[in-house]
C-alpha cells in the first residue's frame, strides 16, 4: 500500500512549513508570505518564497518548489518514503504498517530488516572457525585489521555456496521476491530460483546515518575479478546519495571530513584514529554526496589514490565540493598508492602530518600544471601561465585572485601586472559570454526550448500553454478534478501533447478517482524538480484573477484542438512560424 491522504495531511499539519523551512533558511516576513535566500541556487537577493496559506514553497529564481515533503527530500537527501518517515518521526507520528511505502511490493523497512538479518548471518559466518577461516585470515593477516575494527565495522564473510543466505533468510520468513528486490539474491535465468548474490567474499555492510543496514560491498580474497561486488540500488538504497562510514564519521566531522576512494582506506583511517573518513560507494562523487557532506562539515580533505585515475577524480571532486560551498584541500601521499597503504608503510603520525600539509585547490592546480610543462621552454611557460590564468579567472573573490596571481608570478618568474592583465581579459570575456548565455536561456525558456522537465515543450508552444493552464487549474480546485472524474468535462491523458503533462494528468485524476487526491501525494510519483514545476504551474495560475469554470472549459478545448492540429502537422513548423512572426514584429 501507498501512503494515505490522512497520513500526509497529518504530517503537513504537524510540520508547519514556515517553521520547518525556517530551520534551514533564514526567513523574513514579506506580506502574508515569507522570503529568504534560496538554499538550492546561489543568489544575493531573495527569490525563495514560503506560502503559509498553501503550505508550499517556490523559488522564482531556479524553479525549486513543492510542499514540506519535497523540501525534506531535497534538504535531507531522501526519497519520498524517507522524507515521509523523517517528518513523521519529527512530529511524533507513528506510521502504521499499511501506510508504509512500497516498491516492487517490498517496503524500505522490510529491506532494512532483511539486511540486518543478512549482516548478522555474514558476521556469524566470519566468526565461525570452520566456515569463516579463510575470510578471517584475509582480514587479519593480509589486511592487518585488529579484531576491534572488524567488530566495529560489522564485517562479515559470505561462504562459497549458492544457497546459504537464501535458505537462512527464507527460514526467517523473507520471500524470494524480497530477497531479489533487496539485491541479496540473483535470480537464475534457467530455473527462476533465487541464489546468493555474494559468494566467497568478505563483506562490508553499508549503514546509513539512522543506523539502518542499507547495502553491502563484498571483496574477493585473491586477484579474481570483479574485485568488489556492491549492492545495486534498492527501494531502501541509492548509491549516489550515501557515503560509506558516514554513520560513524558524522560524530567526528564538524570541522572536516576525509574523502577516500575505497572501503579499505576508510577502515584503515578509522582504525588509525581518523574517524572522520568516508568513501563513495564504488562510483564517482555525485552532487548529492557533495551536498550531504556540506550538511555535516566545513572542509573536505580529498585523499584519493595517487594514480592517474585518482588524480582525475580529484580534479572533478574539487569542483563539485567547492560548488556546494565547502572548503577543499587535497593531500598527496608520496610513496604509497592510497591512504590504507600509506598508513601501513609510514604510520599514522606521518599521515597526520600529510593531512596538515594538505594543499588548497589552487595549490593542487598549480603543482599539477607546473609538473606538466617544461618551464625552461618559453612556449611551455606561456601555456602554463595561460592555464593558470584560466583557473584564476573563475574565482569570484578579487582578493583571492590577487593572492593567486602573486603566487603564480613568483613560481613562473613573470610579472604580476602582466598576469593580472591576462586574467582580467579572460574575466571580461567570460562575463560577456555569461550575459549572452543568460539572455539566450531566458529566450529559450520563454519559448519552452531547453526545458529539462517538460521535454516536449518546444515542439508545440500553444499546446504547452493550454496544458499548463489546465494542469494549474486541476491542481488548484477540487471542483475541476470532479468535473473530469465524473466525465462532465471529457479529458483523457491522450489529449495531452507532452508526455510530462500527460503523466501529471494521469496521476492527479488517478488520486482524485480514489478520493485520495492531495498535492503531497503527487510527490511519490515525481522528482523534486518535477514537483517544483507543478508548484510553479499552480503559482502561475493563482496569480491570475480569471480562474472560473468558463476558463477551465476554454483551456480544455484549446488543449484538445492543439492536439488534433498537432497530429496533422509537424510541431517544428510551429516554432518557425513563431520566429517569423516575431521577426516581422521587430521590423
Ligand atoms: P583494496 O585495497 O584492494 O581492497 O581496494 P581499495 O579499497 O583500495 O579499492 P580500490 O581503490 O581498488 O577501489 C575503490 C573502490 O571502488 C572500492 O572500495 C569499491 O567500492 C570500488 N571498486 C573497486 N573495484 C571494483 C569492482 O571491481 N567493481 C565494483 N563494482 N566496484 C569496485
Ligand atoms: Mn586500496
Amino acid at each position: 500500500m501507498r501512503f494515505s491522504k490522512d497520513l500526509v495531511e497529518d504530517i503537513r499539519s504537524r510540520n508547519d512549513i514556515v517553521e520547518f523551512i525556517g530551520t534551514y533558511v533564514n526567513l523574513k516576513r514579506a506580506g502574508s508570505n515569507f522570503g529568504g535566500l534560496c538554499p538550492y541556487h546561489s543568489e544575493k537577493t531573495p527569490s525563495f518564497t514560503v506560502f503559509p496559506a498553501t503550505q508550499s514553497f517556490y523559488c522564482f529564481g531556479c524553479g525549486a518548489g513543492g510542499d514540506v515533503i519535497t523540501f525534506a527530500m531535497r534538504s535531507e537527501n531522501l526519497d519520498y518514503a524517507g522524507a515521509v518517515e523523517f517528518l513523521a518521526k519529527r512530529a511524533g507520528i507513528t506510521i502504521k504498517a499499511d501506510d508504509e511505502g512500497e516498491r516492487g511490493g517490498v517496503s524500505r523497512r522490510r529491506i532494512f530488516d532483511m539486511n540486518l538479518s543478512a549482516a548478522k548471518y555474514f558476521r556469524a559466518c566470519l566468526f565461525d572457525e570452520r566456515i569463516g577461516k579463510e575470510g578471517m585470515s584475509y582480514l587479519v593477516n593480509d589486511r592487518k585489521l585488529p579484531m576491534s575494527v572488524i567488530k566495529h565495522f560489522g564485517l562479515g564473510f559470505a561462504p562459497n555456496g549458492f544457497g546459504g543466505l537464501t535458505e537462512h533468510l527464507k527460514k526467517l520468513g523473507f520471500t524470494e521476491q524480497e530477497l531479489i528486490v533487496g539485491f541479496l539474491c540473483g535470480k537464475s535465468q534457467k530455473t527462476g530460483r533465487a541464489y546468493d548474490y555474494f559468494r566467497n567474499r568478505v563483506i562490508f555492510p553499508i549503514i546509513n546515518t539512522s543506523g539502518d543496514v542499507i547495502a553491502f560491498g563484498g571483496r574477493v580474497m585473491d586477484d579474481s575479478k570483479p574485485k568488489y561486488l556492491n549492492s545495486s540500488d534498492t527501494p531502501g538504497f541509492k548509491k549516489s546519495k550515501n557515503l560509506f562510514a558516514l554513520n560513524y564519521a558524522k560524530n567526528h566531522c564538524s570541522e572536516r571530513l576525509i574523502l577516500c576512494e575505497g572501503y579499505m582506506d576508510v577502515i584503515a583511517l578509522h582504525s588509525a584514529g581518523f574517524e572522520n573518513a568516508v568513501a563513495t560507494l564504488g562510483t564517482a562523487l555525485t552532487q548529492e554526496q557533495a551536498r550531504l557532506m556540506a550538511k555535516h562539515t566545513k572542509q573536505v580533505i580529498i585523499s584519493y589514490d595517487s594514480d592517474e585515475a585518482g588524480q582525475a577524480a580529484t580534479r572533478k571532486a574539487v569542483r563539485m565540493l567547492s560548488e556546494v560551498g565547502l572548503d577543499v584541500k587535497i593531500i598527496r601521499m608520496e610513496g604509497a598508492k592510497d591512504p590504507d597503504e600509506y598508513i601501513k608503510k609510514f604510520g599514522k603520525e606521518s599521515f597526520a602530518r600529510v593531512l596538515d600539509s594538505g594543499r588548497t585547490g589552487f595549490e593542487f592546480k598549480l603543482e599539477t600544471t607546473l609538473a606538466k610543462y617544461n618551464l625552461a621552454s618559453p612556449e611551455d611557460k606561456i601555456k602554463a601561465s595561460g592555464e593558470m590564468c584560466e583557473y584564476i579567472s573563475d574565482i569570484f573573490s578579487g582578493v583571492e585572485r590577487e593572492v593567486y596571481i602573486a603566487s603564480v608570478a613568483k613560481r613562473l618568474g613573470l610579472s604580476e601586472s602582466g598576469l593580472k592583465n591576462d586574467v582580467e581579459i579572460l574575466r571580461k570575456r567570460k562575463l560577456k559570454q555569461q550575459a549572452t548565455k543568460n539572455s539566450n536561456d531566458a529566450r529559450m525558456s520563454a519559448m519552452g526550448i531547453g526545458d529539462n522537465i517538460n521535454r516536449d515543450a518546444a515542439k508545440n508552444i500553444r499546446a504547452k500553454s493550454a496544458e499548463e493552464a489546465v494542469i494549474g487549474l486541476l491542481l488548484m480546485f477540487d471542483e475541476y478534478r470532479e468535473l473530469v472524474v465524473k466525465g462532465t468535462v471529457r479529458l483523457k491523458k491522450e489529449d495531452f501533447f507532452s508526455e510530462f503533462h500527460s503523466r501529471v494528468f494521469e496521476r492527479i485524476i488517478g488520486l482524485a478517482e480514489s478520493g485520495e487526491y492531495d498535492f503531497s501525494l503527487l510527490g511519490q510519483f515525481f522528482t523534486p524538480d518535477e514537483m517544483g514545476r507543478l508548484q510553479g504551474l499552480e503559482q502561475k495560475r493563482r496569480a491570475l484573477t480569471e480562474n472560473g469554470r468558463e476558463v477551465f472549459t476554454q483551456c480544455v478545448k484549446a488543449l484538445k484542438s492543439e492536439k488534433s492540429l498537432a497530429q496533422s502537422g509537424d510541431g517544428i513548423d510551429e516554432i518557425m512560424m513563431l520566429l517569423e512572426r516575431k521577426r516581422q514584429q521587430n521590423k
